[in-house]
C-alpha cells in the first residue's frame, strides 16, 4: 500500500506541476520535495497536538491502516483537480452485525487547519480505545465510521506553500483569471441560489454548476451509493463554536428539525463539561449566515436523518490560525460532542426508532448574528 500511495503522490506532484497551476511549478515541487523530509519515523512519534503538512497525513493515513489493518482500511474516493488522490479511512469491527454508517469529512476550507486535526484525533482516539473502553466498544458493534481527513486537498497544500488564508478549491476558472471553488458551495442543494457567487473571483464561488469540482463529485457519489446506511453525516469546519443543522438554503425547518436541536443540544453540553467552552446550536440559516450548496444540507436532502455542520474553536480571537497549543483541549472537547451524537443516533436507531419524533415546520424565529468572516 505504502509504495503504491508514494508513486500516486508522486504522480500526482508531477502531472501536477506539468499542467501550471502554479506560479512557478519548478520552485513550487522542489518545495514539496524538500518537505517530504519527515520528523517522524513511526505512528508512536506522530504528534496529534501540530498541524501535519498532506505529505505528513498521506503516510499517517497508510500507516494507521498498516499497524490496524483488522479495523482500519484505507479507501479510494476520487482525485481532486490537481490530480492528487483522496482517500477516506473506514473503521470497522468486524462481524456479521447488519453496521450503518457515521460519515464525518474535514478540510472542506483550506485555511481551517484544526478540521483535519481533529478527525486525525478521532481515528486515533478510537483506535487506542475502541478494545478497552465499552462506549467505544458498543458504538463499532452497530456503527461503521468514515473519515474523510483532508476533503480539499489542494487548497490545504496551497495553504501550507503559498496562501495561508486560501479557502477554496484550486480549480481553474474563466482561462486562468482565476482560481477556486468553494466546495461548501458546490453541491447540490439549491445550488447558488442563496449566499454564494457565480464570480470566481469571490471566496463564495459556487463553481460552474452544481457537483462540477472533482472533490464535491467523489464525496457526493459515495454518500449517494450508500445513503440507506447513513445515519449521520458530520463536517468539520472552523471557527466560530457553532453546531449547526439544516437549512443553511431556506429557513424552513427540516422535518426532523426538534430532533436535531436536542441532539445537538446535548452534544454542546458534553463539549462544554470539558474545558467549559461554549457552543451555540442552530439552524445555520438562523444562527449563521443563508448559503446554498452546503454538504450538510444536500445530505439531509437526500435523507440522511443527522447531519451537522461543526465550526471549532474559536470565536474571533485567533480565528482561522488557532494556535497548536489549543489543538488538544479542542480536540478533546470536540472528542465528547461527537461521541454524544453518536450515541444518541446508535441509541435512537437500534433501540427506539419506531418512535422516533417526526415535527411539522415550526416557526422561525430570525436569530442572525452577523459575523466577521465566511467559514
Ligand atoms: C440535482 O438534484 C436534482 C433533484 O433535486 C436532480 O434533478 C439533478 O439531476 C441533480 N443535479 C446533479 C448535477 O446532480
Ligand atoms: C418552504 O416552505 C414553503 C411552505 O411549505 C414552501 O412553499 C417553500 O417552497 C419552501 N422553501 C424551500 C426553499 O424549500
Ligand atoms: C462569541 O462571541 C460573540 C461576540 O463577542 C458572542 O456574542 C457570542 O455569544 C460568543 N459565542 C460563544 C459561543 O461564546
Ligand atoms: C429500526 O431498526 C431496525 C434494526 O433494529 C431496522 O431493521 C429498521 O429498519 C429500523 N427502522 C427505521 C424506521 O429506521
Ligand atoms: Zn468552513
Amino acid at each position: 500500500m505504502k509504495p503504491l500511495l508514494g508513486t500516486l503522490c508522486l504522480l500526482g506532484m508531477l502531472v501536477h506541476s506539468g499542467l501550471g497551476h502554479h506560479r512557478s511549478p519548478v520552485q513550487q515541487t522542489q518545495k514539496l520535495v524538500d518537505k517530504t523530509v519527515t520528523p517522524w519515523r513511526s505512528l508512536e512519534t506522530y504528534s496529534y497536538n501540530k498541524y501535519h503538512r498532506m505529505e505528513e497525513i498521506y503516510q499517517w493515513m497508510s500507516q494507521i491502516s498498516e499497524k490496524y489493518p483488522d479495523v482500519v482500511t484505507q479507501r479510494f474516493l476520487g482525485m481532486t483537480y490537481e490530480t492528487r488522490p483522496m482517500y477516506y479511512l473506514k473503521i470497522s469491527q468486524p462481524s456479521d452485525n447488519t453496521k450503518k454508517i457515521i460519515w464525518m469529512d474535514c478540510g472542506i476550507h483550506a485555511r481551517e487547519w484544526i478540521a483535519p486535526a481533529f478527525c486525525q484525533w478521532f481515528v486515533k482516539e478510537i483506535l487506542q480505545n475502541y478494545r478497552d473502553n465499552s462506549r467505544i466498544r458498543r458504538l463499532l458493534t452497530y456503527l461503521d465510521f468514515y473519515v474523510l481527513p483532508v476533503l480539499n486537498i489542494d487548497g490545504y497544500i496551497y495553504t501550507w506553500t503559498t496562501d495561508r488564508l486560501w479557502r477554496k478549491s484550486r480549480s481553474s476558472h474563466d482561462d486562468g483569471a482565476c482560481f477556486g471553488t468553494d466546495l461548501n458551495r458546490n453541491f447540490n442543494s439549491s445550488w447558488c441560489s442563496i449566499g454564494a457567487s457565480k464570480n470566481c473571483l469571490d471566496e463564495t464561488f459556487c463553481g460552474a454548476g452544481p457537483v462540477s469540482e472533482p472533490e464535491t463529485k467523489a464525496v457526493s457519489s459515495l454518500i449517494e451509493s450508500k445513503k440507506e446506511d447513513i445515519l449521520c453525516f458530520l463536517t468539520i469546519h472552523s471557527y466560530g463554536q457553532l453546531i449547526l443543522t439544516p437549512y443553511g438554503y431556506t429557513k424552513n425547518k427540516s422535518s426532523n428539525h426538534e430532533e436535531l436541536i436536542q441532539v445537538g443540544q446535548k452534544a454542546a453540553n458534553a463539549l462544554k463539561a470539558k474545558h467549559g467552552t461554549n457552543y451555540r446550536v442552530g439552524a445555520s440559516a438562523d444562527i449563521l449566515y443563508a448559503l446554498s450548496g452546503s454538504s450538510r444540507d444536500w445530505a439531509k436532502d437526500i435523507g440522511i436523518p443527522f447531519a451537522y455542520t461543526f465550526e471549532l474553536r474559536d470565536n474571533g480571537t485567533y480565528q482561522f490560525v488557532l494556535p497548536e497549543d489549543q489543538i488538544q483541549d479542542t480536540c478533546e472537547e470536540t472528542m465528547e460532542a461527537v461521541l454524544s451524537i453518536m450515541d444518541d443516533v446508535y441509541a435512537k436507531y437500534w433501540h427506539s426508532n419506531s418512535t422516533r419524533r417526526v415535527t411539522s415546520t415550526t416557526v422561525v424565529l430570525s436569530l442572525l448574528v452577523p459575523f466577521m468572516s465566511l467559514f
